[in-house]
């Protein structure tokens, strides 16, 4: 009896203090301070309890592979831009000032990207959003883009297919990946939550791995990873990681949350599917080896015509 009068108290104290920009990832929880924490993400946006939410775990043997997801064309990727990277007190974002977009992959049209951001671990540990076959990479990039038509990421994500993000995973490799340098040494001016600082010179072609290296990928439609979770967004997940040392993952666990403490294991648990299919690119192998198989049983039945 006694739960049932405390249960709506303690919601209607969450409801008052979960509003915007006051929900934190798990590994901020604890008895002394509460904070909102995932579990309690769907007290102020009714969205995060979606049917369609992000990140998922990808069963590789229980995804369709569709031949319509073409490996994607990267426009203007490779033009080099400045920009601030910033601490937002949850995790750490590039805004994209240029005109990189993409398309293909059964994107309908071009979407042009406006910022990317990281998930990560503790120290180089566990730290992806997104996990295949239950592994968790150590890091996660999300480049977010949305429809060409759209000017802020808060119109897209009204159109129920208005975004696109790109989920890239890390792994650990033994050498530095210089490419990543401009990023790593920001990261030593932006420990404290609210502060920014210029990003020397760099491309988005430069922080991804080459593109014949992307044609695998998985998709499914979800959310966004934080509140409010909107479910508006076409996910694309390379199957590539993309290489960082030891060294390079851990200066991300130096940054500090809005609350202090060490910004670690910035990802949502994952998600239900609650029956959404995902798929994977793959399908214009499989046509080639039909294709050769057809020609090699036309040949051995004497249809081929020669010539
Ligand atoms: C809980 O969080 C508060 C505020 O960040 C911190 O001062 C305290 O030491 C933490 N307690 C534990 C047991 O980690
Ligand atoms: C995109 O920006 C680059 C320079 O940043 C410029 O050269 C190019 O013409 C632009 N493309 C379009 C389609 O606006
Ligand atoms: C970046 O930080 C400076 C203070 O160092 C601040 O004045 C400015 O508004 C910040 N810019 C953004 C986009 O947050
Ligand atoms: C593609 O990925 C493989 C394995 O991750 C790597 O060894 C290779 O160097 C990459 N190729 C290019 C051209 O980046
Ligand atoms: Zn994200």
């Amino acid at each position: 009896m006694q739960q049932h009068l405390i249960l709506p108290f303690v919601l209607a104290s969450f409801m008052k203090t979960c509003t915007g920009t006051n929900w934190c990832y798990q590994s901020q929880e604890n008895c002394t301070s509460p904070c909102n924490g995932p579990e309690m993400w769907p007290i102020a946006d009714k969205a995060c309890d979606g049917k369609a939410q992000s990140p998922i775990n990808i069963v590789h043997r229980k995804t369709l592979t569709d031949k319509r997801l073409t490996p994607l064309q990267f426009e203007n990727y490779q033009n080099s831009f400045e920009s601030l990277i910033q601490n937002i007190g949850h995790y750490v974002q590039v805004t994209l000032p240029h005109n990189a977009s993409v398309i293909g992959g059964d994107l309908e049209m071009p979407y042009k990207a406006v910022q990317f951001h990281l998930h990560w671990g503790n120290k180089g540990g566990p730290g992806s959003e997104h996990t295949i076959d239950g592994e968790q990479y150590p890091m996660e990039l999300h480049i977010v883009h949305i429809k060409q038509q759209y000017s802020n990421l808060e119109d897209a994500l009204k159109d129920p297919s208005g975004v696109a993000v790109l989920g890239f995973f890390y792994e650990e490799s033994p050498r530095d990946n210089r490419k990543y340098d401009p990023i790593v040494k920001a990261l030593q001016s932006i420990v404290k939550p609210g502060t920014n600082t210029s990003l020397g010179a760099v491309s988005l072609e430069q922080l991804i791995p080459s593109q014949q290296n992307l044609t695998k990928f998985y998709r499914y439609r979800g959310s966004l990873t934080t509140p409010g979770c909107t479910e508006s967004v076409i996910w694309t997940v390379f199957e590539n990681p993309i290489p960082l040392s030891k060294e390079q993952l851990e200066v991300f666990s130096n940054l500090q949350f809005k609350d202090g403490k060490p910004m670690v294991a910035t990802f949502r648990p994952v998600q239900p599917l609650n029956g959404r299919k995902v798929y994977r690119s793959g399908g214009a192998v499989v046509l080639a080896s039909t294709t050769l198989l057809v020609a090699s049983i036309a040949m051995a039945m004497g249809l081929s015509q020669p010539n």
